[in-house]
């Protein structure tokens, strides 16, 4: 909810070149409302805001286009997530819900759009989640080593990309990424973002919230498993929150969010990955100093990188997927990785909306 991520993505046989990567700013009263869904928010809200995103990213795509003087007949296909707002894929009826209305995209840029990834997943009997890993193994893969790939979003997810090709691809959303931090310094300081952790590394971790936060039981839950922040966000925190008694500085909340966001991806790292002890960094989450440096601290002896040594800006990973992720719809070649999400079989994932002109 931070920007728009717009990557221009060129595949030639298997190598992934990127042309041109800009963010475009969310304006704060539209982050606002994104932020404030949940599931009993009016349609009509909904509705209004999957209209105006449309828009919004329509206008990404014609400015990066215009940045970059290619012209939109050369774009083979738009790939957009679009925004989620409801992630349930646990319930009795699943359901994800991204919005963003794609008819817009195509009709204002004149470009093929591919959009709504996630459910023809759900409908397989997956969690429509983490998509990412498919890209990441495509990307990542090191024939001699063993490697995690960690994305730091909204949410946090680990890949985990065994050497020997016959090993299925595993990955899992370890919970919290940025989410719980961003929404609790904009809440207590009105900044959208702890820059640099420097807030969290003025506060001390309160050991018994860490506690509680530690024991939700999305944490000890096996995968395939996904989460969204319509379940980690302050309504959350302040559930647990009225489980201590005592009072705490701000900070001192700040400093335990950051602490719960790096035990539970060290946590996932180390029981399902076991002896592999290299991690590719991606998401915004990279740039979030403390944070890294409190995930360095609890793998010692681990190399963590940021993957843009392996020449991909770690900003941008994300969209790199979703024109992947298009591009394969187009193919009509599948994306998901069962192993992964659950479903029962891999499938072909997304909508494709025509221009029609
Ligand atoms: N310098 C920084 N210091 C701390 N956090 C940062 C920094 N730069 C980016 N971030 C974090 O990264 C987030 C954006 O990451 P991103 O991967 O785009 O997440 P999302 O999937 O939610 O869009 C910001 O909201 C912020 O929390
Ligand atoms: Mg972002």
């Amino acid at each position: 909810m931070d920007a728009i991520d717009a990557a221009l993505v060129q595949f030639n046989n298997g190598q992934t070149v990127l042309v041109e990567y800009r963010q475009y700013p969310i304006a704060r009263k539209i982050r606002k409302r994104l932020q404030s869904v949940t599931a009993t928010t009016p349609m009509e809200e909904i509705t209004k805001l999957d209209v105006h995103l449309g828009r919004l990213f329509a206008d990404a795509v014609t400015r990066l286009l215009h940045t970059t003087g290619i012209s939109q007949e050369m774009v083979v296909a738009i790939g957009c997530h679009g925004q989620t707002v409801l992630h349930k894929p646990n319930a009795p009826e699943p359901y994800s819900l991204q919005i963003g209305d794609p008819n817009l995209i195509a009709c204002k840029t004149g470009i093929t759009t591919v959009a709504d990834f996630r459910r023809a997943d759900i409908a397989a009997g997956g969690q429509g989640a983490p998509l990412a890993p498919a890209f990441h193994k495509v990307q990542f893969h090191h024939p001699e080593k063993d490697r995690v790939v960690l994305n730091i979003g909204g949410i946090a997810n680990i890949t985990i990309l065994p050497a020997d090709a016959d090993i299925p691809v595993s990955g899992f959303d370890t919970g919290p990424g940025n989410v719980l931090m961003d929404e609790w310094i904009s809440h207590h300081r009105n900044l959208p973002m702890d820059k640099d952790g420097n807030w969290a590394a003025s506060g001390k971790v309160q050991h018994s919230l860490l506690t509680v936060l530690m024991n939700d039981a999305y944490f000890q839950t096996s995968p395939p498993k996904s989460t969204g922040r319509d379940y980690f966000n302050l309504v959350w925190l302040d559930s647990c929150l009225t489980q201590i008694k005592s009072r705490m500085n701000p900070e001192d909340i700040q400093a335990t969010l950051l602490t719960l966001t790096a035990r539970t991806i060290v946590d996932a790292i180390l029981e399902y990955a076991p002896g592999v002890n290299e991690i590719l960094v991606c998401g915004g989450g990279v740039h979030n100093k403390a944070l890294i440096s409190e995930i360095n601290k609890n793998l010692p002896g681990y190399i963590i990188e940021s993957t843009e040594i392996e020449g991909l800006n770690p900003d941008c990973i994300e969209a790199i997927t979703f024109a992947w992720l298009a591009k394969c719809r187009i193919d009509g070649k599948p994306g998901n990785l069962p192993a992964v999400t659950g479903a029962k079989k891999k499938v072909v994932l997304g909508a494709v909306y025509k221009p029609g002109n």
